[in-house]
């Protein structure tokens, strides 16, 4: 339960979040759902967690912050995977992004087979120096 989310944009939200079920935020890019995901439901989280952790071990922990909130109650302890833009380069493909490719390439030299009447090509087959 979330009363008075104000972190960044957020104007007032409250909102009543179920537990034991996946809850997606979903909306435009800037509207807000980080700072609800991260910057208040997981930073409070956090907060409380680490109260009961050393001080020497706190420091270790990068910390989310203290979020503009008026009340939050029932959070269990959190654990947060913040969205990250992988290393994609001109050559890339969703299925080298994803590295799907390699599984289907790994599908296909397992369970794949030749059309009728084509002839078994070797690797050297696919070698430049190969006409
Ligand atoms: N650390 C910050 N300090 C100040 N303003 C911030 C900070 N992080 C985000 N904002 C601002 O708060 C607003 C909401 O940003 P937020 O990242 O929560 O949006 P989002 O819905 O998660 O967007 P996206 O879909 O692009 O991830 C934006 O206007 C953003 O510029
Ligand atoms: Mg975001």
């Amino acid at each position: 339960m979330v009363r008075g989310a104000r972190q960044n944009n957020l104007k007032n939200v409250d909102l009543d979040v179920p537990r034991d079920a996946i809850v997606v935020f979903i909306w435009v890019s800037g509207s807000g759902k980080s700072s609800l995901a991260f910057g208040t439901l997981f930073a409070e989280s956090q907060r409380r967690y680490l109260e009961s952790v050393a001080p020497y071990a706190r420091r270790l922990i990068h910390q989310a912050g203290v979020p503009d909130v008026d009340e939050i109650e029932g959070m269990p302890p959190a654990v947060a995977l913040q969205q990250q833009r992988g290393g994609g380069n001109a050559r890339s493909s969703v299925a080298s992004l994803t590295t799907l490719g390699s599984l289907v390439r790994m599908l296909y030299s397992r369970a794949g087979s030749y059309p009728p009447g084509q002839p078994m090509l070797y690797a050297e087959d696919f070698s430049p120096n190969t006409v």
